[in-house]
């Protein structure tokens, strides 16, 4: 059946392993709406310019019109001996329409063909998951909103490190989301010119008008050389790149959230529609989504490496390697997408446990910063040497089994004795919190105007 496009040149069929490694229908007809979009678009053009008959035309759209719907009803009988969808799509028109099917493929060549529909089809993808990192942001944002001032340790080497608040946390992910964002953003501008027209790589003899398929398919304008319309892959790898970016933020707050949910910490409760049971342990519920979300970020490192290596090295212009990005692509985009959805779902829902959260971030001597600090305000001592003193007066509570404001006055003159009883004000975690204040930092009040931007933004 393939040899009926190309038959000219050849006398026997191809062998079954042949057609085996070159079809791509299983994986490209889910083109389908972009490449008779695509060939729509080249029919009027051709009408337009007057390369092919308006007779022809409107039965070309006829034919195209009654495949989508054959398509969409799932009644298309894609053939494997047909390749490739252009391909499968174009030998059921000349069975639908006859002669005129035939004309369609003027001035067009799979290349500029599979360039564009792939275009179109990232272009909208990326548009897709634009509107899916923003419900993320916002849910992370109701979140952030309804606990700014919930006090939780901040860890650095998972070490407790300084009390942070819970808002301030979280918002953080906004930032990162907020930066995924834009990179999706920028995939799809840069990708915003068209290759159709190109033809297999030169150009065409006939008089074509590029800017009128360009516009018709939504895209700014013509690409301006036919070897690089046919030949660019760069549009995949970035928007893989913007993907492999976002999933491994997505990651980091999967791997947080199994964190906070085990039992140790208890910081956070997933609901039910979230959680997973045991089939032994009936006490167990476990973040199964999140650690999906954490394990499809390898999938997604490996797809752009895999794409870069496809691509790394090929000669202008389209080699057959190409088709290969297809698979790669479509499942890199499908579980970006499950997994936007199933954290914000997660987010949306989670439950935040404010005692534990407390307990935890006035442990491991979180504000011992906030002591020393108090020693360079208040007495003048140089940073290094209220380090000392305050990693003495750490050990001095460890010791004795205490917290460090369960420390008497006179114990901790016994360490440095300029210390006064002010102290004790800003060894609180929440007095910690309250007084980080600067641009950016965890203070209620820094947080609390963040929030405001971002609703701003958002809502
Ligand atoms: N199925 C092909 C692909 O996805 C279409 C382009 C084929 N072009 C060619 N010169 N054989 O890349």
């Amino acid at each position: 059946k393939g040899q009926e496009m190309w038959g000219g040149r050849f006398s026997a069929q191809p062998d079954e392993v042949m057609q085996a490694i070159n079809a791509s229908i299983g994986v490209d007809q889910r083109l389908a709406e972009e490449d008779v979009a695509g060939s729509i678009a080249h029919a009027n053009m051709l009408a337009a310019q007057e390369i092919i008959t308006e007779a022809d035309r409107d039965a070309i759209l006829g034919g195209l019109d009654k495949i989508i719907e054959e398509i969409r009803a799932g009644e298309f009988k894609f053939s494997v001996a047909l390749e490739d969808i252009h391909m499968n799509i174009e030998a059921r028109l000349k069975e639908l329409i006859g002669e005129p099917a035939g004309r369609l493929h003027t001035a067009r060549s799979r290349n500029d063909q599979v360039a564009t529909d792939f275009r179109l089809w990232v272009k909208s993808s990326c548009t897709a998951r634009l509107d899916q990192i923003e419900s993320l942001m916002k849910a992370l944002l109701k979140q952030a909103d309804a606990h700014a001032d919930w006090v939780m340790p901040g860890f650095t080497h998972l070490q407790t490190a300084q009390p942070v608040t819970v808002g301030h946390h979280l918002m953080a992910y906004v930032e990162m989301f907020s930066r995924d964002f834009s990179r999706f953003a920028d995939a799809i501008h840069r990708m915003d010119e068209c290759p159709l027209g190109a033809a297999a790589l030169a150009g065409t003899g006939f008089e074509t008008n590029r800017y009128i398929t360009a516009e018709a398919l939504g895209f700014s304008h013509p690409m301006a050389n036919s070897l690089d319309a046919v030949s660019a892959r760069d549009f995949a790898i970035e928007s893989l790149s913007s993907i492999a970016i976002c999933a491994q933020h997505l990651s980091r707050l999967a791997e947080e959230i199994v964190i906070w949910s085990s039992a140790p910490f208890s910081f956070v409760r997933l609901s039910d529609a979230w959680s997973t049971g045991s089939s032994i342990m009936p006490q167990k519920r476990n973040p199964d989504a999140a650690e999906l979300v954490r394990a499809k970020t390898g999938r997604a490192n490996g797809s752009l490496i895999s794409m870069l290596t496809i691509m790394k090295g090929l000669p202008l212009a389209y080699s057959k390697d190409m088709q290969d990005d297809k698979q790669i692509v479509f499942e890199a985009f499908d579980s970006l997408d499950l997994s936007l959805q199933a954290m914000t779902g997660m987010i949306d829902s989670i439950t935040f446990n404010k005692a534990n959260l407390a307990t935890a971030a006035a442990g491991g001597f979180s504000t011992a910063t906030d002591l020393a600090d108090w020693l360079v305000r208040e007495l003048n001592i140089p940073f290094r040497e209220a380090h000392h003193i305050t990693g003495a007066s750490v050990k001095a509570a460890e010791d004795k089994g205490v917290q460090l404001w369960d420390l008497s006055l006179e114990e901790l003159q016994a360490i440095e004795p300029r210390i006064t009883k002010q102290i004790f004000d800003v060894l609180s975690v929440d007095a910690s919190v309250a007084s980080r204040q600067s641009y950016g930092g965890t203070a209620p009040v820094r947080v609390r105007e963040q929030i405001a931007l971002w609703k701003e933004r958002l809502l």
